[in-house]
Order: structure tokens, then sequence, then C-alpha cells
């Protein structure tokens, strides 16, 4: 028998391999989120995700120009509130004097070209542990509209570079674009969680910020009823065209790796930038697995983050963006 075509015939050696490689991972790809607390001198470890920690806003600005310095270009901010400042409007969001708005000024007078994309959501500084204000045991989609666009002209104010609303209200994109051009914030942008998943998988987030909805049986106790349920795909287009047409710029994805065919299929259908979120639960188990010498913690890191760029992603939000930084470089 003659074989003509050989697959093998291309992967011989490394440096072949490297000619007919098709997806290039690089540092410009990541997005850090990182969790800021009040304080000074503060760094605390975040059990759940093994590597991350909880810092005060002096740290904060500290490893934010350490990232810069290996080429992380953007940071994904998420404030701890304290429990005081929570109250079921998530007023303390737009708190021109808040942890958020002077997380934002600090950094960008430390590393100015640092992109920065505040998260837009309320559930941080909610009583009730969710992305909306509760009316008559319901989220009320539309006064927490309201709230989102005081959030955002607040941290436009504050000169956040693009705002990433991850509550999944419907209209939010439209009414905080509206807004954003009223006041003249006509450079700010929108990054939007588009088609953002009910999932397991944001365990050790909540945890992270003790943000988690609270069991209490006059208010939902899932966030089933705004974020999307995981049997579907189709509704996903739905979701980022909507968005599109209200104004967003980029468009985010999330959960990530179990989620890689609603990222390819996306990818397909639209031509504007499309953001994945590696979330915290897939880095904890990743960790997990990790720590017990079942998997090499390096090459799953690299691996996994060259397929969800593989997918389609163009952007990548990732725990592991500080260490796959270190790793790329050697
Ligand atoms: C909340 C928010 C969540 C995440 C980012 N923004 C959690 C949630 O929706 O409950 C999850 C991120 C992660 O798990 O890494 N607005």
């Amino acid at each position: 028998m003659i074989i003509y075509s050989r697959n093998r015939r291309l992967r011989v050696s490394q440096t072949l391999r490297s000619l007919v490689q098709e997806t290039v991972l690089t540092t410009n790809d990541f997005v850090m989120p990182i969790f800021v607390m009040e304080g000074s001198g503060k760094k605390e470890a975040i059990p759940t995700m093994p590597g991350i920690f909880r810092r005060s806003l002096d740290l904060t600005v500290l490893e934010c120009k350490e990232l810069f310095s290996l080429g992380i270009k953007a940071v994904n901010l998420y404030m701890k509130v304290s429990e005081n400042l929570k109250d079921n409007t998530g007023k303390e969001s737009w708190n021109s004097n808040g942890l958020m708005q002077n997380t934002i000024k600090a950094i960008k007078d430390a590393v100015p070209e640092m992109v920065i994309m505040p998260d837009v959501a309320l559930d941080p500084y909610s009583i009730f542990g969710h992305d909306g204000i509760i009316k008559e045991g319901k989220i009320d989609n539309d006064l927490t509209n309201d709230a989102l666009v005081k959030m955002s002209i607040s941290l436009a104010e504050a000169g956040a570079d693009i705002l990433a609303p991850s509550d999944m209200m419907d209209g939010r994109v439209l009414a905080m674009r509206t807004a954003l051009e009223e006041n003249n914030f006509t450079d700010v942008g929108i990054l939007s969680y588009a088609a953002k998943y009910a999932s397991s998988f944001y365990g050790p987030f909540r945890s992270a910020l003790d943000s988690a909805p609270v069991d209490n049986k006059d208010i939902p106790k899932d966030k089933k009823t705004y974020q999307m349920d995981f049997h579907n795909s189709r509704e996903a287009l739905d979701e980022v065209y909507k968005d599109i047409s209200e104004g967003a710029d980029i468009i985010m994805i999330k959960p990530g790796m179990p989620y890689l065919d609603i990222v390819s299929k996306v990818r397909e259908a639209i031509d504007l930038p499309i953001a994945v979120y590696n979330v915290s639960g897939e880095y904890a188990m990743l960790k997990a697995a990790a720590q017990n010498g079942w998997i090499d913690n390096d090459k799953a890191i690299i691996e996994s983050l060259t397929c969800i760029k593989r997918a389609g992603a163009d952007l990548i939000f990732t725990y592991a963006a500080k260490e796959a930084a270190v790793l790329l470089q050697s």
C-alpha cells in the first residue's frame, strides 16, 4: 500500500511544527482580573483560587506595574465591598470616592498605558448578592439599568477605559452607551458580557468577594432569571446581536472552556472582537489537579488558553494571565 498523504510529515520536528502552527498565544491576548480590598499594606490569599490574592489599593498599584512590565496590558477590576456599604440599590457603586473609583484613578496615575476595565454590576454592592435591584421578590430589570448607568458614568469620570457590564439585564448596553455619549465620554468603550451563562463555575469568585446570592426565601436563590440557561446555544447569538445593535464594542462569552462551541459559533457570525472569560471555577479545577500532581500546571495553562484562542477569542480574561506571561517569556 502506498500512503501518498501523511499528516505526520509536518510533525517531524519542533521547527517544522512551528511553521504550520495556526494559533499563537501572546500576552497581548490577556486581561487579568484583580480583586481589591480596603486598607493599606494588605494582601490576602483567596483559598479557593490558589495564587490569587485580594490586595489593598497600594499593593494593587504595585501589582499593576508588575503586570504591565510582563506585557499584560489590561486589568478587569473587582471590589471586595465591606458589609456596611451594601444595600439593595448598590449605591456605593457610584460613590465618586468609592474604592473602585479610587482604584481606577490610582492605576491610571501609576501605569497610564494600562487599559482599565472595571466590572459593571451590582452584586458586590448588594446585600442580597444579586446583580440587580430587588423589588417585590424579583430582580427589577429597568431599575437596575438606571443604577448601572449611574455606576458607568461614575467609573468613566474616574478614568475607566472600557466598561465591562457582567449583569445580563436587558437593554443595559443601550442605556449605558446613551448616557456615555450624552456625557461626552465618547471614547469610553463597552465590553458587554453578551452570552453569560448561569454557571456553577463562578463559585470560587463569589467566595473571593463574598458576593453569592444570600439564602432568603423571599428572593431568587440563583441567577437563572437573568443569566443564560446552559442548555441553550442559538440564544447566545440572539444576545450577541442585541448587544452589538445597542452599541457594544467587544462581546464577551462566559464561561470559557466548557463553552467553546458557543465561542466558535459566535466567531463565525460576527466580526467584532470577542472576549472569553476563563472563569474562577476553571482556574480552581486546574490548580486543584496540579497541586495533586494529576496534571502539569504549566502545560495545562498554556494548552487551555491556546485552545480558547483557537476557538475564536481575541481577548482572554484569565486568572492565569501572570503565570502564562512568565511561561511565554521562557
Ligand atoms: C458578577 C460576576 C461574576 C463573575 C464576574 N462578574 C459572578 C456571577 O455572575 O455570579 C464571575 C467570574 C469568575 O467566576 O471568574 N457580576
